[in-house]
C-alpha cells in the first residue's frame, strides 16, 4: 500500500481497493487459511465514542487473523479522563502495538493521531467527516450482491451532512465510471460542499431529491441512514429531522426488483423491521462482508509493516480552521495546516473545513 495509514477512503487506490476486494473474498471463502495470518501482531482499538459494529468487528477480524487486540470502548476509562492529549495517548499506544484503530467523535481526530503515532493508523470514524471501513465493507458488499461498483445509481438517503458513512462511499463510488448519485435529504441536512466537489470533480452525475418515493424507481442501491442525533446542536433541532424518510414495504412496490438496500447501522426508524425480510434488504449480510473486508486491510497493512517515525515538527499556518467541531478547537497544540482550494479559500488539512483567506 501506499500510503501507511487510511485516514481517508481516498488513501486507497482503486487497484488497491481491487486488491482488498479480492482478498475479503478469499478470506471469506477459506478462513482457515487466514489463521495465522496475523499471529503475534497486536492490534489497538480506541474508541472515544459510542460502537457496537465497527469496534466488534476490527476486534473479531483480529482474533481470527491470529493477533491480539488491546484497547478502551471508554475513554473514561483511560488517562483521557486525567486530561491526557490524542497525542501523548497515541505516542505511547503507537510503541505498544502493530495498528491501531481510533474512533472519535472531532472531525479530523484520526489524522491528527496519524501525525503522532509510530504504528498506522486505521480511522474508524472521525465525528461527521469519514469513516473509510465502513466503505471497505460497503463496497465488498456492492461488489459481491452487484457483480460491480460501476455504471450504477446510487440513493443516498437521511442525513447526509452528517453521516460520516455517506461522504466516504461518494468519495469511494465517484472513482468507478458511471456511477450517479441520488441525494435524498432535507435541505438541511445535505451533503457539505466538500463532497458536492468530489462529484463534480470526478464528473459524477448528481441530483437533489427531496422524497424517497421519487428517487426509488431509478435507484439500482438505496444506502440508508439515520439521523445522527448526537451531531445535533439542540433536542430540538433533531426533533425537526426525525422520522421525515421512512423505508416501508410500500414504498418499495416501485423499486426494482435487482435493487439493494445497504444501511451502515445502527438503525432507529428509518426502515421498518418487515423490510428485512425482503430479498433485496443486504444490510446485515453486510455486517459479515465487513468483518472480512477489515481482515483484508489490516492483513494488507501489516503484511509490510512501515513504522516510519513521523516529523517531530510541522509548518503552521497562522490561522486557525473555523469549524467547532475540528480536533485543533479541542487539542490546541497541533499545527494548523490547510490547502488551497481555488485563489481564495483554505481547507483544512483535518476536518476539509472550508476558510475564505
Ligand atoms: C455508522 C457510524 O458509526 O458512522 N455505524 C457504523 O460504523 N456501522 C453509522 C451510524 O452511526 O449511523
Amino acid at each position: 500500500m501506499k500510503t501507511k495509514h487510511v485516514i481517508d477512503p481516498e488513501d486507497l487506490s482503486v487497484s488497491e481497493l481491487m486488491d482488498i476486494i479480492r482478498l475479503a473474498n478469499e478470506i471469506k471463502q477459506s478462513p482457515q487459511d487466514f489463521s495465522g495470518a496475523c499471529r503475534g501482531k497486536i492490534l489497538a482499538t480506541l474508541f472515544y465514542e459510542p460502537s457496537t459494529r465497527t469496534q466488534m468487528s476490527f476486534k473479531t477480524a483480529m482474533l481470527r487473523l491470529g493477533g491480539s487486540v488491546i484497547g478502551f470502548d471508554n475513554p473514561q476509562n483511560s488517562s483521557v479522563a486525567k486530561g491526557e492529549s490524542l497525542k501523548d495517548t497515541i505516542t505511547v499506544v503507537g510503541g505498544y502495538t502493530d495498528i491501531i484503530a481510533i474512533r472519535h467523535p472531532s472531525e479530523g481526530a484520526a489524522r491528527a493521531a496519524a501525525m503522532y503515532s509510530a504504528a498506522p493508523v486505521i480511522n474508524a470514524g472521525d465525528g461527521g467527516h469519514l469513516h473509510p471501513t465502513q466503505t471497505l465493507t460497503d463496497v465488498v458488499t456492492l461488489y459481491n450482491e452487484k457483480g460491480s461498483l460501476s455504471d450504477m445509481t446510487i440513493g443516498l438517503c437521511g442525513d447526509l451532512k452528517n453521516g460520516r458513512t455517506v461522504h466516504s462511499l461518494i468519495k469511494t463510488m465517484s472513482h468507478f465510471k458511471g456511477n450517479k448519485f441520488v441525494l435524498i435529504s432535507t435541505p438541511e441536512l445535505a451533503v457539505p460542499q466538500y463532497i458536492k466537489d468530489v462529484m463534480n470533480a470526478s464528473d459524477c452525475e448528481y441530483t437533489e431529491v427531496p422524497t424517497l418515493q421519487e428517487a426509488m424507481p431509478m435507484l439500482d442501491v438505496l444506502y440508508m441512514t439515520r439521523i445522527q442525533r448526537e451531531r445535533f446542536a439542540s433536542p430540538e433541532d433533531y426533533e425537526k429531522q426525525k422520522g421525515v424518510f421512512v423505508l416501508d414495504r410500500k414504498k418499495l412496490l416501485t423499486a426494482k426488483p435487482d435493487m439493494k438496500i445497504l444501511h451502515p447501522l445502527p438503525r432507529v426508524d428509518e426502515i421498518e423491521v418487515d423490510v428485512d425480510y425482503d430479498p433485496r434488504a443486504k444490510y446485515f449480510v453486510q455486517t459479515i462482508y465487513g468483518m472480512y473486508a477489515r481482515m483484508a486491510l489490516m492483513k494488507t497493512m501489516l503484511d509490510k509493516p512501515d513504522r516510519t517515525p513521523m516529523p517531530r515538527k510541522f509548518d503552521t499556518h497562522k490561522v486557525h480552521c473555523d469549524n467547532p467541531r475540528c480536533i485543533t478547537a479541542t487539542e490546541s497544540y497541533l499545527p494548523k495546516i490547510f490547502k488551497e482550494v481555488g485563489g481564495d479559500m483554505l481547507t483544512c488539512t483535518y476536518c476539509d473545513g472550508r476558510k475564505l483567506i
